[in-house]
This record gives structure tokens, sequence and C-alpha cells, in this order.
């Protein structure tokens, strides 16, 4: 971006400050819900379309894949892809993105109706904001500037997005295999960029190169035929409840303690050089703990230095217990016995752990717990989403144009960092295509994302789309053949080891 434009590009990003909180508000305004698709597919698909008619008002072109999940039984929203053609000769950057949401009420705790966008003290609250809709839709905007400005984009623009994720990415993994096949939509994509996390702070931007994976568990216990009246039938029968609390209080000690067998064999050993890292990231204990909505009572993390707390949140597996299924959770007292109940719970994995493994090893604890109760009822376990985690390089050409980026922006270099959270088709893309993924975040480490009140900054939400048009500028320069031409053959471990090796197309073989 030369520096004329650059400076008429954020004046432009600056002027049209409320007419992009206007559209984030229409689509915070749309329940996108996906786990609910009983209730919400039908906002989920207007959302899409929303979005569409976006990318074709600005002469884009676009498809809407059927989920190739659809069956009888259930239908899921599209993918809608779109794709703003510059030259066959320049690069090509795909951005992905989701447009649906967590499920959110007022009566969780919310200030304000979650799907009503509310502008206060410079952040704009609503379900969505900052997960995904806003970072999501960045990229038109930037699209627009430069057709208002008469500036051609310095590389093709390809968009993904998805309605599923919330849920799993329902269909997406399918399509991204389909779509990576030769001549087909990915695969003369050069670059992939994702912007669906945070920063670990308030004020420091950061780009991510690692987050974890998942695998998550229901485990049903099926006791008598329906809910009985625990005054009449309480002393008589084996209770599925009393069951399941005890399988579950199996999983973890209180201090996060994974105590199934099995599941920290496959964590990497901490290197010195990785111990190193964590000691330059700007992060302060005392202010997550302010700032996050995680401060407990007695004010006592797990963890409390930087480092153990970080690496605890990223490089380690964790065990989180989320809910029960047909247990009695309303207000006040009811004396039921619940028939059947499924408990729920997650582990985040980290690289190495493979969520078939995972699910072998969880699968014999809970049996192995369960035949100890002595029980007649019937155990049923279901793994129902697997992902594996992600690592990437952040030496990375495309990393080092969003680092540039950033600078432009913001004045300093980014902390390079990792996520607990969990994008499952990160890894999917990089092995459907073998392109580079970047993570990009725009919000900041306080959007709470999934929780009450979501909020994303208008500062974020405007530097966002300044540091996300630069950022295309700056991969517009990288010199080299298009890393998505190069046909030889995937690098080994070893090779992917030498430093620079990482980029095929930039030092693969068919260079050497
Ligand atoms: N935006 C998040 C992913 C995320 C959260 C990344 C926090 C890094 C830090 C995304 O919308 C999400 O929540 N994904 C789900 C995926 C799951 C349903 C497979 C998640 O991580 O729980
Ligand atoms: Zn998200």
């Amino acid at each position: 971006m030369s520096e004329g434009f650059q400076q008429k590009f954020f004046d432009h990003v600056d002027k049209n400050q409320a007419l992009y909180i206007e559209r984030l508000a229409e689509a915070v305004g749309i329940p996108s819900i996906s786990s609910d698709l009983e209730n919400h597919l039908g906002d989920v698909n207007q959302m899409i379309d929303w979005t569409k008619a976006h990318i074709d008002r600005l002469g884009g072109k676009t498809n809407l894949v059927v989920n190739p999940l659809n069956s009888d039984k259930i239908t899921y929203p599209p993918i809608l892809l779109g794709e703003f053609h510059v030259d066959p000769k320049k690069k090509t950057v795909c951005v992905y993105g989701h447009l649906d949401v967590q499920p959110a009420e007022k009566d969780d705790g919310w200030d304000t109706e979650p799907f009503t966008l509310v502008e206060k003290d410079g952040k704009l609250y609503g379900r969505g904001s900052t997960d995904d809709k806003g970072p999501a839709l960045s990229w038109l905007w930037i699209v627009e500037a430069h057709q208002a400005l008469g500036v051609d984009l310095p590389l093709n623009i390809k968009i993904m997005y998805e309605g599923m994720e919330e849920y799993g990415s329902e269909g997406l993994f399918e399509t991204i295999r389909d779509e990576g096949k030769p001549g087909q939509f990915l695969d003369d994509v050069d670059f992939f960029c994702i912007s669906d996390n945070y920063w670990v702070g308030k004020t420091k931007p950061c780009l991510t190169y690692g987050l974890r994976g998942l695998a998550y568990f229901q485990v049903g216990v099926k006791g008598c035929e329906q809910d009985l009246h625990s005054g009449n039938h309480g002393g008589g029968i084996h209770e599925a409840m009393t069951d399941l609390v005890r399988l579950m209080a199996t999983l973890v000690d209180t201090n996060g303690k994974i105590l199934v067998d099995g599941v920290m064999d496959s964590v990497k050993p901490l290197t010195p050089e990785e111990e190193a890292l964590y000691e330059s990231i700007d992060f302060n204990v005392e202010s997550y703990k302010e700032e996050n909505g995680v401060k407990n009572v007695s004010d006592k993390l797990l963890y409390d230095n930087k480092k153990d707390l970080l690496m605890h949140r990223w490089r380690y597996p964790t065990l989180s217990i989320h809910g029960i299924e047909g247990a009695f959770s309303g207000k006040g007292a009811k004396t039921v016995i619940p028939a059947g109940v499924k408990g729920k719970f997650s582990l985040r994995l980290v690289p190495d752990q493979d969520p078939k493994q995972i699910e072998k090893c969880v699968k014999a604890h809970l049996e192995t717990e369960f035949a100890k109760l002595q029980s007649p009822n019937k155990l049923e376990i279901e793994l129902i989403h697997g992902a594996v985690a992600w690592l990437s390089d952040p030496k990375h050409p495309n990393y080092q144009a969003a680092a540039r980026a950033v600078e432009k922006v913001y004045g300093c270099e980014p902390d390079y960092t990792r996520e607990g959270g969990s994008i499952p088709i990160t890894s999917a893309i990089e092995e459907a295509t073998g392109m580079n993924v970047l993570l990009l975040p725009i919000g900041a480490c306080d959007d709470m994302a999934h929780s009450q009140n979501e909020k994303y900054n208008i500062s974020n939400m405007m530097n966002g789309i300044k540091v996300l048009g630069v950022y295309l500028h700056e991969l517009g320069k990288i010199q080299g053949p298009k890393p998505s031409d190069c046909k030889c053959i995937p690098l080994t471990q070893e090779e992917l080891m030498v430093p620079g090796a990482f980029l095929r197309g930039f030092k693969c073989k068919c260079e050497m």
C-alpha cells in the first residue's frame, strides 16, 4: 500500500464508522444460532443470504454450496463461497469466517437484549459482535473501500463463510476436501487468513500460531423408564443421576488434573526454547483476573504466574465439565428422579493428541469406573466433536505480512501467541491445500465471546479493518512464485524443521 493510498484508505474507514456500526447492528439482529437449527435454521440462512447480498452488491462472484451432510432428517445451512477476482497472475488469499453464533438470552444475565446491538462507552454489545460477525464482515468493507477509492485489490480475494462453526462446522470439512481438489475453489489459494480469536490482552495486538483441539463427549446413564417421584420410589431403584455424578467426578480433580489414564502420554515435553517464548508476552495475571470475568470468590486461580497460567491455557490439555442433559436445573426444588441423564464434558487437546486415541482412553476409564458401581443401569459414551490441535510457524511470510500491517496501524510489533480455544477447520484447510493459515485476531481479550454481554470495541473494529486492509497489500508485495502453483511433494517432517523450509512454493523442492 503506498503511503498516499494508505492515508486515503484510513480516512475512508474513519468516515464510514457509523455505516459499519449500522451494518453490524443488522447482522447482530439476525439470531443465527447454529446449535438450535430446529428454531434458527431460517435465521442462519438469512444471515448467509444477507452477507451474500453484500458480496453480490460489490460485484463479487458467489456460490452457495449445499451442505454435504444434508439428509432426509436434517438440513444444514449452505457454505457461502465468494470471490473478488482481479488477475489470474496475482496471488490469492482466502479468508474464512463464521456467521453463526452461540445462543443467548437476556435472562442469562445480559444487561441488554443480546440480539440488539447496543453502543455504550465505545463498545458494541451484542451476540456475535466479536465472535465472529464483526471481524468476518470487515473484509467486505475493505473491498468496498478499494472500489470507492478507485484502487485495484492487490491480490485476488476468496471468501469462505460458514453457518455451523459453533456446532462443530458440520459439512465444512467435506466441502474443504472437495474444494481443495485440482481445479476447484481452494486449489489456487496461496494464503489463508482467519480472524476468529482474540488478543491475549486489551491493548496489544497479536498473531496466533497455535490452537488447541477438542474431544467433546456425552456420557449417558439410562435408568428407569420415566422420571419418578423421589418420595415414592427413592430407596427402591438405582438412580441414573447418582451414577452419573460419580462417574463425572472421576474425570478431573479440583485442581484441573486430568484423571483419565493415558491422556497425558502424548503431550510434548517443554523445551527451553518454548519456555522462553512465554517470557516476552504482554500478559498480566492481575489484570487478567480483573478484566475477564474469571475472578474467583477467593481471588485465587490455579496458577498465579504468567508462564504457568498461559501454558495451562494453551499448551497443556484440559478437561471441563459442561452440564447434564435431562437433570433438573430450574430454580427452586423439584423432587424428581430423572429417568436418564447425559453428562457433557470435553477435553481441549494439544499437538500430538489424537481425538480417536483420547476417545479410547476416556471410554476405557468410564467403563472401568462404571463397573465399580455395580449398577444395573445402561451406560452410553459418545464422542460428539473431535478436532486436532493446530500449530503453525510465525516466521512464515503470511505472518510476516500481517506483522508489518500491525506495525503500520498500531505502531508496535505484535505478540506471537497460542490459544486455548479451537477452530477445527484450521488444520483441515492446511491438510487439503498445503497452504499456510494465519490467525489474525481483531477483538480484545475481554470481549466475552460465548458469554453474557459479548462486545466488540469500536476501536478494535476500526483498527481491525485497517490492519486487514494493509495486510492485503503486504501480501501483495510478496515476491516469488505462487505457493499454490507448487506441485512438488510435501516436505518431510525433518525438512520442515529446516528454518525457512516451511513454505511450499517459496523454498520448496521444485525450486531447489
Ligand atoms: N471463536 C471461537 C474460537 C476460539 C475461541 C478461538 C477462543 C480461540 C479462543 C469459535 O467460535 C468457537 O468457539 N469454537 C468452538 C468450536 C467447537 C464447537 C468445535 C469452541 O472452541 O468451543
Ligand atoms: Zn468464533
